[in-house]
């Protein structure tokens, strides 16, 4: 996409501390899927999962951690990255931005990113896994606002509805019951998602339950903090992506996230153990070693 990378020496990927001077084709040519979350922890249990899933050796396990600077966490299972994204848009963006270009220096062939992660509902149960198929920003516009050289830039998000369909698919005989749905992006976890219990507060009860309200009536379940820029990055570059969350609490009601540790690590295993399920499928269909290891 961008015509200036190929008048560069070299080109830094700063942030993963990787460079076009590493031999990027040998080390991330074979990867079909970057699954990546908020918590350098959940990218652990991840590749972790993933080790066991694929039968690792231990001398094998002790080398997925490939990560070359404490920004983002990094690993690399066979064919599938698992990387960290920190929180909010400014942080999943500069990870995008470098894995993007990582797999298209290590010539990778149609690989999938799959965000997963957590979310509020709303107004459904606390523990749904929700597959985004549409994603909104906070004016509630299905498009991704970035400003670049002091403008707005509005850019399109369409997710593809495929790969959203079949991990859906993936879930339909767990014990959760996953949905299909919109997914909203904010800037911000307290205000910027109307929540009434920041350190501070400036909209009444009232007007929170009516925003609240019309989410649900936009076919919104589920708002998170990273979906439009993975959406909008996504579909300039070409890349299929897709989001996975668990909804820890229903928006409609109450703020607070007041959920056991033990809750909160079982909320935690649905997006991964979903993630898995479609990661065997899909490798098994391309009869990758890995997949029937
Ligand atoms: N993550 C969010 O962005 N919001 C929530 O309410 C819960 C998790």
């Amino acid at each position: 996409m961008n015509p200036n990378l190929k008048d560069l020496e070299n080109d830094f990927l700063y942030h993963l501390g990787y460079s076009r001077s590493d031999d990027l084709v040998t080390l991330f040519g074979d990867v079909k899927f970057v699954v990546t979350g908020g918590s350098g922890g959940r990218m652990r249990k991840v590749a972790e999962a993933l080790a066991e899933e694929f039968h690792l050796t231990e001398e094998e396990k002790k080398r997925i951690d490939i990560s070359r600077t404490d920004r983002f966490s990094f690993y690399k299972v066979g064919p599938v990255l698992s990387v960290s994204h920190g929180m909010g848009v400014p942080s999943i963006s500069i990870l995008l931005h470098e894995i993007i270009k990582l797999l298209k220096y290590a010539n990778t062939v149609d690989p999938i990113i799959i965000r997963i992660g957590t979310c509020g509902g709303v107004g459904i149960e606390p523990g749904t896994v929700v597959i985004s198929n549409k994603v909104y920003n906070a004016y509630l516009k299905s498009e991704h606002v970035t400003v670049i050289l002091g403008k707005s830039v509005v850019r399109p998000v369409e997710l593809d509805q495929g790969t959203a369909k079949e991990i859906f698919q993936c879930g339909v005989d767990s014990g959760f019951k996953p949905l299909l749905g919109g997914t909203m992006c904010t800037d911000d976890f307290y205000e910027g998602q109307a929540r009434m219990d920041g350190c501070i507060c400036e909209f009444s009860q009232q007007e929170q339950m009516d925003y609240i309200k019309k989410l649900q009536q936009m076919g919104i379940v589920n708002i998170e903090m990273e979906c439009t820029v993975l959406a909008s990055l996504c579909q300039k570059t070409g890349v299929k992506g897709a989001i996975i969350c668990v909804s820890l609490l229903d928006r409609m009601k109450g703020d607070q996230v007041a959920i056991s540790t033990e809750t909160y690590k079982n909320y935690q295993e649905r997006p991964r153990a979903l993630l898995i399920k479609y990661l065997r499928k899909k490798l098994q269909e391309i009869q990758h070693p890995f997949g029937s290891r």
